[in-house]
C-alpha cells in the first residue's frame, strides 16, 4: 500500500478512534463509515444481503467497523472485520468491540464456505489485483451466500486527479469480473440519495476534530489530498458510485 493509503486507512483510523473519543459514542459510526457513508447504502446492502439475527457476515476491508457495527446494531448481523491496516483494526476492536483481523482481501484467514454474505465497500479499487480478491470472497461465502459491493466505476482506469493508488473498473466490466469467480449480479443500483443530515454532520465534525488535532502532521495532508481527489472525480461525475448484490453460484 503507498504511502498516501497509509495515511488515509491507518493513521486516519487511529485519529478517528481518539476524536470519538473525545466528542461521543454517538459520533461512532457515522466516523467509522469511510466511503459507505450513508444509513440509506447500508440498508440496501443489508436488505439484499438478508442480513437477520446471527448472520455471520464478513466486511473485506472493512475499515474501522462502522459498516460492521451498524449491521450488527440494526440487524442482529454477526460481523468480523478483515483489513489490511492494523490501526484500522485496533480501531474497531476498541470503538465497537468487533472482532477484526489483519489480512489482505485476497488472503482472508477464513474456512471455505464459511461466511452467509460478505460486505466488500469501497475497497475494490484500492486493489489493483480484483479477480484474486473477489475470487477469495467467493471462496468464503457459503453457496447461495450473497456480497454487498459498494464499488467506485469509472471509464478509466486512473483518470487524471485519481488518488494514488487507485485503479478504478468500468461498469460494464463488473457484472464479468464477479461471473468468472463463481458470482452472478442480483442487483446494480445508483446509491440512494443521502438524508440523515445528522449522520453527515457528526461525520464532518469528527474531520474536523482531527483536522485540528493533527494539524501540520504530513500525514494529515496526504490524506485529505487523497480524499479531496476522490470528491471531486465524483462531484466531476468522472467516479461514480455503484451499489451491487451478488449470489455465489
Ligand atoms: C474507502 S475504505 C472503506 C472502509 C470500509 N469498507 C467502510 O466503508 O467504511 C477502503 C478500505 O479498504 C482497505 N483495503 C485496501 N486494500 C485492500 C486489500 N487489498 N484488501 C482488503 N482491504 C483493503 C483499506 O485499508 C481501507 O480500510
Amino acid at each position: 500500500m503507498s504511502d498516501a493509503m497509509e495515511s488515509e486507512f491507518g493513521a486516519v483510523a487511529a485519529w478517528t478512534a481518539d476524536a470519538v473519543r473525545i466528542l461521543g459514542p454517538e459520533y461512532a459510526v457515522p466516523a467509522a463509515c469511510q466511503g459507505s457513508a450513508d444509513p440509506l447504502m447500508l440498508e440496501w446492502l443489508a436488505r439484499e444481503c438478508r442480513l437477520a439475527q446471527r448472520t455471520v457476515l464478513l466486511d473485506v476491508g472493512g475499515g474501522m467497523g462502522g459498516p460492521a457495527t451498524f449491521a450488527a446494531r440494526e440487524y442482529g448481523a454477526r460481523p468480523v472485520v478483515l483489513e489490511p491496516m492494523i490501526a484500522a483494526c485496533r480501531a474497531a476492536a476498541d470503538l465497537f468491540g468487533l472482532k477484526a483481523l489483519a489480512c489482505e482481501g485476497s488472503r482472508l484467514p477464513v474456512a471455505d464456505e464459511s461466511a452467509d454474505a460478505v460486505w466488500c465497500l469501497g475497497v475494490l479499487c484500492t486493489t489493483p489485483d480484483k479477480t484474486e480478491l473477489l475470487e477469495e470472497i467467493a471462496r468464503v461465502m457459503k453457496p447461495a451466500a450473497r456480497l454487498g459491493l459498494l464499488a467506485f466505476v469509472s471509464d478509466q482506469p486512473r483518470p487524471p486527479g485519481a488518488p494514488e493508488g487507485n485503479d478504478f473498473p468500468s461498469e460494464t466490466e463488473l457484472p464479468g469480473l464477479l461471473e468468472k469467480t463463481g458470482l452472478e449480479v442480483t442487483a446494480l443500483v445508483d446509491p440512494p440519495e443521502s438524508a440523515d443530515h445528522a449522520w453527515q454532520r457528526r461525520a464532518d465534525e469528527a474531520t474536523a476534530l482531527i483536522g485540528q488535532l493533527h494539524a501540520g502532521d504530513p500525514r494529515l495532508d496526504e490524506a485529505r489530498d487523497q480524499q479531496q481527489r476522490i470528491k471531486k472525480l465524483i462531484g466531476d461525475g468522472v467516479v461514480r458510485a455503484k451499489l451491487l448484490s451478488a449470489r455465489r453460484f
